[in-house]
């Protein structure tokens, strides 16, 4: 697919996406955004993709947040179908069956760090900075950062951080949990494809149930969501290959049912 704001890349199973905004510091516009859904609705369709991972053009920023310039002409009603739009952007990346990770290339502000805590897991480079800032606005993070920071970091981490606006680096980033690894920024893109060439060596109905019950976490449901999908797992082929392979002892051949 072609996009104006974003960049593809598909190598070994896995989607590189790049949001490409270099000179407004990837800022995530509305066209970024309906660019995003577009794409995540296509990585559904593809059964030739099993992982995304999620960067930012250039070395300074992965996403400096929301598109600031686009805020000037909102008020109540708007603000709140912004909110509601940016939400289910995040809630279809959030919910893709297909492994996502953030490759957090440096500032991660805003909507910015809401769409690194939208996808599955985080790798930082030594210069990232992520932060809360809309509170300097007059507004709140609204594209589901209330949430995902709470439920990542715990409520009196997550408050500090969306009523201070103050930036964390990598390294108070990693400590909080945050994110997952550190690495240089060279290396980056690399230890990012070696994480998800692990993944996407599993049996993908596995891969997207394990995904599909660990975001309940905080859902009261979550424990019935779990033993249904479990039981998706169980009337798949995949399943019935992984244990025949361990006990003829012998590597499993994956097919993806
Ligand atoms: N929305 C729109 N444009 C943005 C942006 C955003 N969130 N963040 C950066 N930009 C634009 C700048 O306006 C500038 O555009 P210009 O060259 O046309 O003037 C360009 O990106 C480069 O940013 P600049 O501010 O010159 O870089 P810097 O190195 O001096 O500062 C930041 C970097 C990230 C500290 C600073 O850009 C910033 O504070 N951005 C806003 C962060 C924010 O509050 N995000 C949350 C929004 S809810």
């Amino acid at each position: 697919m072609i996009f104006e704001n974003l960049k593809t890349e598909i190598q070994d199973a896995i989607l590189l996406l790049t949001i490409s905004r270099s000179e407004k510091l990837n800022a995530l516009n509305q066209k970024t955004m309906d660019e995003l859904s577009s794409c995540f609705a296509w990585i559904e369709r593809k059964p030739e993709i099993k992982g995304v991972i999620i960067t930012g053009e250039g070395e300074k920023a992965f996403v400096a947040g929301a598109d600031i310039t686009e805020f000037l002409q909102m008020d109540g009603p708007l603000g709140k179908m912004l909110s509601k739009k940016g939400q289910d952007v995040f809630f279809q990346i959030e919910n893709s069956s297909k492994p996502v990770l953030a490759a957090v290339n440096g500032f991660a502000l805003g909507g910015g760090c809401e769409l690194a805590l939208a996808c599955h897991m985080r790798v930082a480079s030594e210069n990232a900075q992520f932060a809360q800032p809309e509170i300097n606005l007059g507004i709140i993070p609204g594209y589901g950062g209330t949430q995902r920071l709470t439920n990542l970091v715990g409520k009196g981490k997550a408050l500090e951080l969306m009523l201070t606006a103050d930036k964390v680096d990598a390294k108070t980033a990693l400590q909080i949990g945050l994110v997952n690894h550190i690495v240089p920024q060279q290396e980056l893109l690399e230890f990012c494809r070696n994480l998800m060439l692990k993944i996407v060596a599993k049996p993908p109905i596995a891969v997207a149930m394990t995904i599909a019950s660990a975001i309940q976490a905080n859902n009261q449901n979550g424990y019935i969501i779990e033993a249904e999908n479990f039981s998706k797992c169980t009337s798949s082929d995949d399943f019935k290959e992984g244990v025949t392979a361990f006990l003829e002892k012998r590597k499993a051949d994956f097919k993806g049912h």
